[in-house]
């Protein structure tokens, strides 16, 4: 079964032969949710295998996911993708790449078999999500964790053969296999088998909240992938964030260790700050945050002042989009609070009401 206590799963299969001698189509639909950076991945060292410079670390955010249904047919067909009701391009693009790899394990494995059918497989994916695709909001990441685990559970792959599918079509989603605060390790092997994503033990912590505050829900103006790229090419400021990471995720571990959440948020703010420099240090620059983000950076730290501690953090993907980490019991007077600010706010007021009186979602880790 499933791993992760957050993706359920049904799997109907039909081992048998249609009346035409086909064999039947094998269905899987998983649910996966997204994953938020704590210390963002940012730079690769493969392109094609999406091997990253840097070990990154993310909270799964439980309520947030994608809902993959995934049918596989034993004939020759075109491959099809749809998400949200909408078709997606697939020739060219990161769900190929995972299509082909599949193909190319399967006939790997029929060759040392009596291959009565020959290797012909078709593809047919359709998802849904319950928050804005493309917007910086981890959504590939749900979406590719869900596809990998789908093939998983009809092709009876390996754990490690499940995660490089889901690195494959996006990094982060190697993340999302796992619930909890998650650790994805850049690793060393030339065969980048053990760059692989493990979850940090007992990370329950109940009172834990994320709140997404939706800035923006167009698509994004660079993808990560290119702006990485883009970075790694032009950034010089890149070499000194990557030396760093190991240990500011050391550090978010031990604070989350002893649910030390002051320590915690720091780190989360220095790295999505740190991050963002890095994206602006990339020629032509990175601007990922608009006005709305910066107001709801300063309402954040205004609001720690206030309290005389670190009781919320932000974290910015790439994108306008906030996700906000507090506990359950900071939640509602912060939202008063920012409400209250916000009303005599100059720049950004009718924008922001907006986001924090229709569009906030609340999240909660497991
Ligand atoms: C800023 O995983 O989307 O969200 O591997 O090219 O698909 P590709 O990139 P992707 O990058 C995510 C970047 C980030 C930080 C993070 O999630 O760690």
């Amino acid at each position: 079964g499933c791993q992760q206590a957050n993706c359920s799963e049904t799997l109907k299969e039909g081992m048998g032969l249609t009346p035409e001698g086909r064999r039947e189509s094998r269905v899987c639909t998983v649910r996966v949710p997204i994953n938020i950076a704590l210390v963002k991945y940012w730079g690769k060292r493969d392109q094609t295998q999406n091997i990253p410079l840097n070990d990154s670390l993310s909270l799964t955010i439980n309520s947030l996911h994608a809902r993959t249904t995934l049918r596989v047919n034993y004939e020759i067909g075109t491959d099809s993708v749809k998400i949200n009701g909408k078709s997606q391009t697939v020739t060219g693009s990161r769900y190929q790449r995972v299509f082909e790899e599949v193909r190319r394990w399967e006939r790997k494995r029929k060759a040392g078999e009596v291959a009565e059918h020959p290797v012909s497989i078709q593809f047919e994916i359709t998802s849904e999500t319950n928050f804005p695709v493309s917007a910086g909001l981890a959504s590939s990441a749900a979406g590719f964790a869900a596809i990998a685990e789908c093939l998983q559970k009809i092709f009876g792959f390996t754990d490690s053969q499940k995660s490089q599918l889901a690195r494959l079509g996006s990094g982060s989603a190697i993340r999302s296999i796992f619930g909890g605060l998650v650790r994805w390790r850049r690793g060393t092997q030339p065969n980048y088998e053990d760059s692989i994503a493990e979850s940090f033990p007992s990370t329950h912590w109940p009172s834990l909240r994320a709140l997404i505050l939706v800035v923006d829900e167009g698509r994004k103006e660079y993808s990560s992938t290119d702006g990485m790229q883009r970075t790694v090419e032009t950034s010089t400021l890149l070499e000194r964030r990557i030396e760093c990471c190991d240990v500011n995720i050391d550090k978010i571990c031990a604070a989350f260790s002893n649910r030390d959440f002051s320590a915690m948020a720091d780190m989360i703010m220095r790295d999505s700050n740190n991050f963002h420099a890095v994206c602006m240090d990339t020629s032509p620059p990175l601007m990922y945050l608009n006005d709305v983000s910066r107001t709801i950076i300063r309402l954040v730290h205004v609001y720690n002042e206030k309290n005389g501690s670190t009781v919320i953090a932000y974290t910015f993907d790439a994108g306008p989009n906030a996700t906000l980490y507090l506990e359950e019991d900071t939640v509602q007077d912060f939202l008063d609070f920012a409400t209250k600010q916000l009303r005599f706010a100059e720049s950004a007021q009718t924008e922001v009401e907006e986001i924090l009186g229709h569009k906030l979602d609340e999240s909660v880790n497991n």
